[in-house]
């Protein structure tokens, strides 16, 4: 269609993406028949039947499930490369991804295992098919702030091709103010960093991210707006949201895609910006999120093509090299 063209068209950054989330079924099963794991599935088919959700919980489940088949630096290397050649081929010209060491190095893989297979695809991505990158750690949030710090001390080996730190897993009952100590211990490494906040859980832990863990952009946000002032903090300090409208209709954080809050946000003036979160998992990679977003919220033309610029004015890319997609 028109709309799907014009959305092609536009180059875009993608700031919020979990590699483990971009592992298709097709792939999952290529790479458990050379490691000899066997799936609970007996089919493609079967796969995509299991990935029915209720909240981030049961995706979460199934998603730490289909990782385990991950083992080799060559597995990392192809997960990474899949992803980097389906969005070549939607028009994106950088990423921001992330990727979450403690899902592989609590199963025995090690971290340089992790890191030199998502790395070595990077770099390739970059030569071969002129996509910038930026990498982010996560730390996951439903383990403890320990844990995080072994992760942390694992990845100073790499420190000068990771550039950030994110949290992410399960929201609630986990808040941004757990990981307080490991984020300032982070920052001190030359980390960026950012969290998932405001996704299943209240606007409170949005401003644990700013306030405490002090956070450059929120992954989600997507509670924000039954907080007035916190609008104005993210407002007037223009703190990006990365958000990820499909992965909030899969999840149920809203009901129908024409809830999504993104239009609100734009006419309110935040740094709203659109992403995909974990693709293969919710059915949409960066032009379907756009797509659904635009068809669903009628956005106009001017309110696309300006979450695409957002995607690039919140992105980590120097600001000269910013000028240049912009
Ligand atoms: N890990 C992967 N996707 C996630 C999401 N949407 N929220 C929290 N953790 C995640
Ligand atoms: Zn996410």
């Amino acid at each position: 269609t028109e709309l799907l063209k014009i959305i092609q068209g536009i180059p875009k950054a993608e700031l919020h993406l979990h590699l483990e989330g971009s592992f298709e079924p097709e792939l999952m099963f290529e790479i458990a028949k050379r490691n000899k794991i066997t799936l609970p599935y007996d089919s493609i088919e079967s796969v995509k039947q299991a990935y029915k959700f209720n909240n981030l919980q049961e995706f979460l489940d199934i998603y730490y499930a289909g990782a385990q088949v991950l083992l080799h630096e060559q597995d990392f290397f192809d997960l990474t490369w899949a992803y980097l050649t389906k969005v070549h081929s939607q028009n994106v010209v950088h990423v921001e991804v992330f990727f979450d060491p403690q899902t592989h190095t609590d199963r025995g893989v090690s971290f340089d295992v992790v890191i030199k297979g998502i790395y070595r695809a990077l770099e390739k991505g970059k030569s071969v098919l002129n996509i910038s990158f930026k990498l982010i750690m996560s730390y996951l949030r439903h383990l403890s702030e320990e844990a995080a710090f072994e992760t942390l001390e694992a990845s100073l080996p790499y420190k000068d091709i990771i550039d950030g730190v994110g949290l992410d897993s399960s929201e609630m009952g986990n808040p941004p103010s757990k990981f307080e100590k490991v984020f300032k211990a982070s920052a001190a490494q030359g980390y960026k960093l950012v969290a998932h906040a405001g996704e299943e859980g209240p606007s409170e832990y949005i401003w644990e991210a700013l306030d405490i863990l002090k956070v450059e952009r929120i992954d989600h946000g997507n509670r924000c707006l039954t907080d007035e002032a916190l609008v104005k903090r993210l407002v007037d300090e223009k703190i990006a949201l990365t958000l990820c409208p499909t992965s909030n209709v899969a999840l149920k954080v809203i009901q129908h895609m024409n809830e999504h809050p993104v239009a609100k946000m734009l006419d309110q003036g935040i740094m709203a910006t659109i992403h995909s979160d974990d693709p293969a998992y919710f059915g949409g990679y960066m032009n379907e999120n756009y797509y659904e977003t635009a068809k669903a919220l009628n956005l106009t033309l001017e309110q696309i093509q300006q979450l695409a610029i957002n995607g690039f004015e919140a992105s980590w890319l120097s600001e000269s090299s910013k000028k240049k997609h912009i």
